[in-house]
């Protein structure tokens, strides 16, 4: 089924002329060509410098985040203490599509992540979807996560110091401010290290990441001080229906784990850690989402819980009645949520890298600097932009879009994985999942059942999100492909 082994050129296997409108959107390319080309963008390449522990931080810190330290209050309400069950089912839906993005990521160890094979299993138009997935959930969530990161900051700076910005500079404008400053700085801040390189980068996170796991270890230590097991009788008190829909909104809280998959071209040994960072940094995240949910849910009862975004600083405050602890909460969220931000920026950077080498945006976040190993005109065009959507727009109703596009994308790479199985059994496989097609078929049911838990709001919203990446592709990429045949305009 694929046109393996067709000679690289400058372009790619050019296509025929003849080829007619749905042959070209099936165009793949060729499994050995995407590994080939691995590392090399224009102008130079991306340095190997990242092992099994900072792959593993990397995806530990896209995830966790936002989603536990403030998502889990708008879903205790909607599920009662059976939201410990949520986390279980929205782990579920993770894991089945871990399993099939740990496969892959070892047999095609690229940075362009699930849109590289969705490239080489089902064509030019799939992948093309995929990498605008993507972007809702790397770019967007950047943005969104970044607005998070402020609204901590306010309680850090309310807690430690009694003050706090004002709506006009803290807010953007529909949501009572003008422009929401620390939503920008924290992007230029991750913007800065990542100019630095990808092991600087990776070490900042890794103490980042680090912190926020003892955070959230603290917080159990204390809150189970709280814990009153009368909090837990009336187990599921909104049904499963409430339960399906909590682990919907949470689902958001474990993005990120396939950020390792977008790494592959900077890790030193690819095939062989990316699928123990992926695999690893999710049970690591499940564990301590279940862990926190369960004694959140303990030491508050669930109709307390508010849509207030601090809910784990409160709860700290409650327990030991001193405020103390809730302002070294709201300072570790800080740290928390800006590595989401810089590892989230870092996963979107690298997935443009690859579709730009592929023709299908433009070259320039192909480019790397032959200095710093870095893709950074990439860098900087990507972070401004999501600093400026940050900073202007009030981004509630696209942070809902992030978890529907991601869940499209797992969708297709539980599809990608049994396809590639079939077109091509021969190739080496690093990490197989168990029970293959049974699992990978379990991903996508999951996926399409928390897409079907979503509002009608955020499928209009995916809708015109879709539509829009369709224009840009027929007028931008369909011709530029580097897999394309040549247009006669182009021709030199
Ligand atoms: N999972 C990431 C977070 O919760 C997006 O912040």
């Amino acid at each position: 089924m694929l046109d393996h082994g067709a000679p690289p050129h400058n372009g790619g296997p050019a296509a025929p002329h003849s080829e007619g409108l749905g042959m070209r959107l099936m165009r793949r390319k060729p499994v050995e060509r995407l590994v080939a080309e691995g590392g090399h963008g224009e102008g130079g390449t991306l340095r190997r410098s990242l092992g099994l522990w900072q792959l593993t931080m990397i995806s530990i810190g896209a995830t966790l985040g936002t989603g536990i330290f403030v998502v889990l209050g708008e879903a205790v309400p909607k599920a009662g203490p059976a939201v410990t069950l949520s986390f279980v089912i929205a782990g579920l839906t993770a894991l089945f599509s871990a399993l099939s993005y740990a496969e892959l990521a070892g047999t095609i160890p690229v940075s362009g992540s699930s849109y590289s094979y969705a490239y080489a299993t089902m064509g030019e138009l799939i992948a093309w979807v995929c990498g605008w997935c993507l972007m809702l959930e790397y770019g967007v969530s950047v943005a969104a996560v970044a607005v998070g990161w402020g609204e901590y900051l306010n309680e850090l700076l309310d807690g430690a110091i009694g003050v706090t910005l004002p709506a006009a500079l803290s807010a953007p404008p529909g949501d009572g401010g003008v422009f929401n400053a620390p939503a920008l700085i924290v992007v230029l801040l991750a913007m800065a290290f990542l100019l630095g390189g990808a092991r600087e980068s990776a070490r900042a996170n890794t103490v980042m990441v680090l912190v926020k796991i003892g955070a959230l270890v603290l917080f159990c230590a204390i809150g189970v001080q709280g814990f009153r097991s009368g909090n837990y009788e009336n187990f599921m008190p909104l049904g499963m229906a409430g339960v399906s829909a909590a682990g919907a909104t949470l689902f958001f809280s474990y993005i990120g784990f396939d950020a390792a998959s977008t790494a592959g071209e900077e890790a030193r040994n690819a095939q062989r850690d990316l699928p123990r960072a992926i695999l690893l940094s999710l049970a690591i995240i499940t564990a301590l989402y279940v862990l926190v949910a369960a004694v959140a849910v303990g030491a508050k009862p669930w109709r307390q819980f508010t849509d207030s975004e601090a809910t784990l600083a409160q709860i700290m405050r409650e327990v030991t009645g001193q405020s103390f602890w809730g302002t070294l909460l709201a300072f570790c969220a800080v740290i928390a949520i800006a590595s989401v931000v810089l590892t989230v920026l870092y996963g979107q950077t690298r997935i443009l890298f690859a579709m730009a080498r592929d023709g299908l945006v433009p070259k320039v976040f192909a480019r790397v600097s032959p200095r710093s190993g870095t893709p950074r005109a990439n860098t900087l065009i990507v972070s401004l932009f999501c600093g400026v959507l940050a900073a202007a727009v009030p981004l509630g109703q696209l942070a809902d879009a992030t978890s529907i596009g991601t869940l499209f994308a797992f969708a297709l790479v539980n599809i990608a994985v049994v396809v590639l199985r079939r077109s091509r059994p021969d190739m080496p496989r690093s990490f197989r999942v168990p029970l293959s097609p049974l699992l990978p078929a379990l991903g996508f049911g999951f996926c399409l059942w928390m897409m079907g838990s979503l509002s009608t709001v955020t499928w209009v919203v995916f809708g015109v999100w879709m539509a829009v990446g369709l224009v840009f592709y027929f007028l931008y990429g369909y011709r530029r492909s580097r897999l394309a045949a040549p247009a006669p305009s182009e021709a030199k």
